[in-house]
């Protein structure tokens, strides 16, 4: 999978746990899907996911990941795979972009990127297949790039792995249905019922179409306008989310939970965002009991190397290391909060002690073993 921050990839087996731990919960809506982690380990716990995420290369990883039918699409993906693997590299607009303009990508990588991509868009796939050929080039392309995992910036120096030759694999694709959905996140939860919403909103002034453009442009391959150094499209100028936004995420948040259909949520959020927990907790009660239990984390990568300046130069340091993932559990019903804020104490015990044994000692995540009610 890409790399991508606010990924809740440490936290995955504790909100399938959460989830699970919930009276209902056969159906579930992810609001905010971004790579589909957690969507995929939701859906491969057998659950119905439908995953949702506004942007484009964030929905074809849910089609990828969540609504493609392994069952169905496997045996001619792989074949499309390894005929796209054999197709001869042209530099074209990705190239000149995001290997020469921007130094993002090797240029004999983006040769191929280049070429990959246009012989996917004269195919003319059925939706799931595409899907699963361009998550197998977007993963392929991540795994040589050039980044610290945003695309607000390149590296001075290139990184090691982007050295390496682009490698289409086959994405991990789950047997089973699923759906993913385009929208924003009030319009996708107005319109789906279910059982449980998990909802995992940004949680600061950065914008996930300025921090993967990259993969923006490869999925519409649009070939649009750019500016900046980071080589950005233009349309990055003129988005903007509530969420992104200390002013406006209350109201983002408020009209989500207005219109979400679900009796039971798992609500994420970081400690270093735009909401406090308190006022996390104020805004959920209007939709029942809260629970809250709180996960120490790394930060993430680009954090712990520094703060550099846009040619490279290192001009601050990294205030703290560690910071707090919370989940709050949100229901009806006081004794299923109460159960469900166990059931994620339990799997993050149970996930350090694992950690414990096989590493000799803690390492990634420690739980604050607390849930507050
Ligand atoms: C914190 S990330 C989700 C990470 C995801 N749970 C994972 O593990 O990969 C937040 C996501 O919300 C999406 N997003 C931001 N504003 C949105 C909106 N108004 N409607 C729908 N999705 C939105 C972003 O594109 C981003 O992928």
């Amino acid at each position: 999978m890409i790399k991508y921050i606010g990924s809740k990839r440490v936290l995955v087996p504790h909100i399938v746990r959460a989830v699970s731990a919930f009276p209902e919960s056969g159906r579930i809506l992810d609001l905010f899907s971004g790579t589909s982690r957690v969507a995929r380990g939701l859906k491969e716990s057998g659950r119905y996911v439908i995953a949702n995420d506004h942007l484009a290369y964030a929905a074809t990883l849910a089609r990828c990941y969540v609504q493609a039918d392994a069952e169905r699409w496997r045996a001619q993906a792989a074949s499309l795979i390894a005929e796209l693997a054999e197709v001869e590299p042209a530099p074209g607009y990705f190239t000149k972009a995001f290997c020469e303009d921007a130094r993002y990508f090797q240029p004999h990588n983006g040769a191929r990127v280049d070429a990959i991509r246009e012989k996917i868009a004269t195919l003319l796939l059925p939706p799931e297949l595409e899907a699963i050929a361009l998550v197998s080039l977007m993963e392929a392309a991540d795994r040589v790039d050039s980044t610290t995992g945003v695309q607000m910036a390149y590296l001075k120096q290139w990184a090691p792995r982007a050295f390496n030759d682009l490698e289409l694999r086959m994405p991990a694709i789950l047997p089973g249905p699923g759906e993913s959905l385009c929208l924003d996140a009030v319009e996708a939860a107005s319109q789906v019922e279910a059982d449980v919403a998990y909802i995992d909103p940004p949680y600061n002034q950065h914008s996930y179409m300025g921090n993967y453009h990259v993969w923006e442009s490869l999925v519409r391959w649009d070939k649009p306008a750019t500016y900046g150094i980071a080589n950005k499209r233009v349309q990055c100028r003129e988005y903007k989310s509530d969420f992104n936004s200390k002013r406006r995420i209350r109201q983002g948040l408020e009209a989500v939970l207005d219109a979400v259909r679900c009796p039971h949520l798992v609500v994420s959020f970081n400690n270093e965002g735009h909401l406090e927990r308190d006022e996390m907790v104020g805004l959920l009660e209007r939709r029942g009991q809260v629970g809250v239990v709180a996960v120490d984390f790394k930060r993430y990568v680009g954090a712990q190397i520094g703060i550099y300046s846009p040619n490279g130069e290192k001009v601050g340091r990294v205030s703290h290391l560690r910071n707090k993932e919370y989940l709050f559990v949100v229901s009806a019903r006081q004794a299923s909060v109460a159960v469900v804020c166990e059931a994620i104490e339990a799997s993050i015990e149970e996930a350090a002690l694992a950690s414990l044994r096989s590493k000799g000692k803690r390492k990634g995540h420690e739980p604050e073993r607390r849930a507050e009610r």
